[in-house]
């Protein structure tokens, strides 16, 4: 039978997340070697209450979450039955998008209970999976504003080491990606999706060449350049919204005249 990827893409452009086109560059080059078909979920596109922090999941009705009537049964089932995760979101205020981390809460309940165990002599992760799935493995990529992805990332490795365990995990974080997709004519960020695909067929070998993950979280832009860059950037879409302003005034302006003059505009 087939292997199975899961793309689980938190950001809110969802199609258009360049986050996402990373990930789905890798997960073809984990395809091409291992002949595994990928499916996504655009986390933004599903209906996923918050957890109500009752904690039944892990007592009265074990295992099971209350909440029955939104996308959570289908995603948890998705999860459940996938050979590799892949987990893409941009990074927002140091941390993952609001509904990604909203998704991840409602994955208690297929956690194993916690009864007391001291947070350092737990191996195998803190959050470990009550059913595991032999051979599952888990990449997690994401992108960010900064230049500094190592700095960036930091809270969310922490997050990530404490739950699933340090080393057992795939990650790298992509910085300046919207300016490389910009800049160009993207042919940068076309790089950066090779590399990412490379990355993805030496997961299916086992890990990732620790020189790649450097490459996709290396910088392209000088600091002076990608200064330039987003100055520019956020000058032309002032002005860009100057001018629909100007065009929509002289719109209502020409109406006015109109009206006033008994003609249509
Ligand atoms: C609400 C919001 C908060 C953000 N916070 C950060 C941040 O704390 N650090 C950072 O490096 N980038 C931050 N960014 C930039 C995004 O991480 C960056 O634009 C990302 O590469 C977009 O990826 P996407 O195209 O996949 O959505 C933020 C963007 C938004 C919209």
């Amino acid at each position: 039978m087939k292997k199975k990827t899961l793309i689980i893409n938190g950001s809110p452009k969802c199609e258009n997340s360049l986050t996402f086109k990373v990930a789905k560059a890798f997960a073809e080059g984990l395809s091409e070697e291992e002949g595994s078909r990928t499916e996504y979920i655009h986390v933004s596109k599903l209906n996923i209450k918050p957890c109500t922090g009752c904690l039944s999941c892990w007592g009265r009705t074990e295992g099971v979450c209350v909440i029955k009537d939104d996308s959570m049964p289908e995603v948890r089932r998705k999860i459940l039955s996938a050979d590799t995760i892949i987990i893409a979101f941009p990074i927002y205020f140091f941390g993952m998008p609001g509904t990604l981390k909203t998704l991840i809460d409602r994955l208690l309940g297929i956690m194993c209970t916690f009864s007391g165990q001291e947070l350092d002599n737990i191996k195998a992760g803190r959050h470990a999976l009550r059913t595991p799935r032999p051979g599952q493995r888990l990449a997690v990529i994401a992108s960010c504003g900064f230049s500094e992805s190592e700095e960036a990332f930091h809270p969310i490795k922490v997050q990530y080491d404490l739950s699933i365990g340090e080393g057992k995990y795939a990650h790298f974080c992509c910085p300046q990606l919207k300016a490389l997709a910009q800049a160009g004519s993207g042919q940068r960020f076309e790089k950066i999706c090779a590399i990412s695909r490379q990355a993805g067929m030496q997961f299916a070998h086992g890990s990732i060449d620790p020189a790649l993950v450097e490459l996709l979280e290396k910088p392209v832009l000088t600091r002076n350049t990608y200064r330039m860059l987003m100055e520019k950037f956020w000058k032309d879409e002032k002005g860009a919204d100057e001018n629909d302003k100007n065009s929509s005034r002289s719109r209502r302006s020409r109406q006015v005249t109109g009206t006033a003059l008994g003609r249509r505009a």
